[in-house]
């Protein structure tokens, strides 16, 4: 079947129409393509479909860098030019935003710095094929795991130790966790990388507490790359998760710094931290900019990690309260506020909603920055309750946040910006900050 590609949407798709006027969903092809296509799934009003042959290609493709584009699917953009991704990010955030808020203004994406190897977190999984232990991606829902030696999106470092890891775990009999027969140690080795002080973790995630082989092993680590910062221990018995529970430090500190130009933050493992440290620094600024603090306005930041914008902002806030519920992350927010000697600043460990029902304060502005999933929709009937000024949206899923959107624009909310930054280059994923003011104020 043959189809003309309309537009590109959320998930990467290119969106066509069969002549029956049906919609379909091509997987890899791009706005004015025309395909051939095979459907993979069908639907009663729309079908997915992955492209056979190409009739007519878009003259911004390029070829893949990486050897592993086909299989891995990590990076869905990198064969499309980059001016062209930034451009498509622009397109999928305002395609959600016309249907579901009815507001077209989307402004351009602000680029990445670095369009390879800025990765500030990777996550490797382990598997243990043709008698060898090896590191790699496992493709989304299955067991399959490709193996790869490089990451063109990681930094560096992560692939100096990739190319050199699977040796050393075979040297030191290191069992590797079998997810289909649930039996085994290790599970995944995540590499978390600070760009402004060049400090690198290296964290092995296993099933059990027992780890025998730690200590030989992190010391064969720092015997190949002395440079190591931290070695981590991370025991997580859930396969669902990678990234999880109890740590201990095998080697070196339990956090690595990262530096921005105003604040200075220490991220332990487990904590979240934004994925591209160079856009990171100018969502931050966008933030502190946007919201306009000038000394006398109570900043609520929910969400908050380990204290990015909550620290921020509280270089010119009156104060700034943060609520997070990981402790991993709450803990390291109330350490840096004090590295940063920023004492307006308060953090609870709490969840959001919890929170916001049990919260009598009034704030001025309100930042909000959830996880893909976005915000339960009682948060926002309390958040709409506590009538900040301003509202100023990160998301990193631009469905969630168009949907949350139009729930605080039927609240009393307008819309004023949207902007897309492009903090995961290579791939159609996309961040984006939606400011909103009271209609009122
Ligand atoms: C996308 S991250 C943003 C963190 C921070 N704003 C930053 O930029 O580094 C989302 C954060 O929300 C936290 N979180 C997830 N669900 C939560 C909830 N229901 N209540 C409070 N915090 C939550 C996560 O632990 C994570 O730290």
């Amino acid at each position: 079947m043959l189809v003309k590609i309309e537009k590109i949407v959320n998930g990467g798709y290119g969106l066509g129409t069969f002549e029956d006027g049906k919609k379909v969903f091509v997987e890899g092809a791009y706005p004015d393509e025309v395909v051939k296509v095979e459907i993979v799934k069908e639907k009663r009003d729309f079908s997915f479909a992955k492209p056979v042959y190409f009739v007519e290609k878009s003259p911004f493709r390029r070829t893949p860098l990486c050897p592993n584009f086909n299989q891995c699917g990590g990076c869905h953009f990198m064969d499309i030019s980059y001016e062209k991704q930034l451009d498509f990010k622009r397109e999928i955030v305002k395609d959600l935003f016309e249907r579901i808020v009815g507001f077209s203004d989307v402004e351009k994406t602000v680029a990445s710095p670095l369009g390879l190897n800025y990765r500030t977190k990777v996550e490797l999984t382990a598997a243990f094929i043709k008698g060898e232990p090896k590191l790699g991606f496992k493709v989304r829902k299955s067991h399959f795991l490709v193996s790869i030696k490089e990451c063109l999106i990681a930094p560096e470092r992560a692939n100096m130790i990739l190319e050199k890891l699977p040796k050393i775990l075979s040297a030191a009999e290191v069992p590797i966790y079998n997810f289909r027969k649930r039996k085994g140690i290790l599970k995944h080795v995540v590499v978390r990388h600070a760009f402004s002080t060049n400090q690198t973790m290296v964290i092995f995630v296993t099933k059990t507490e027992n780890f025998p082989q730690a200590k030989i092993l992190s010391k064969l680590l720092v015997k190949e790359f002395p440079w190591v910062y931290s070695i981590i221990h991370v025991m997580n018995s859930k396969d669902s998760v990678i990234l999880r529970g109890p740590y201990r430090t095998l080697h070196g500190e339990g956090i690595i710094v990262e530096e921005f130009d105003w604040e200075t933050y220490q991220i332990p493992p487990t904590a979240f931290f934004q994925s591209n440290y160079y856009v990171a620094k100018k969502l931050a600024d966008f933030v502190f900019k946007v919201s306009e603090v000038s000394g006398k306005e109570r900043v609520l930041d929910l969400y908050s990690g380990v204290g990015l914008f909550s620290l921020r902002l509280s270089s010119a806030a009156k104060k700034v309260v943060g609520v997070e519920s990981n402790r991993v992350s709450y803990k390291a927010a109330v350490s840096n506020s004090h590295i940063n000697e920023r004492k307006n600043t308060s953090f609870v460990n709490s969840d959001v909603l919890e929170f916001l029902k049990n919260n009598e304060e009034n704030f001025d502005i309100v930042v909000v920055d959830p996880p893909r999933s976005g915000m339960e929709k009682e948060a926002i009937a309390e958040l709409l309750g506590a009538k900040p000024k301003k509202i100023i949206y990160i998301s990193c899923e631009p469905s969630t946040l168009a949907r949350d959107v139009k729930a605080l624009v039927d609240g009393g909310y307008k819309l004023e910006r949207v902007v897309p930054f492009d903090m995961f280059p290579q791939t159609f994923h996309v961040e984006t900050v939606a400011l909103l003011q009271m209609k009122s104020s």
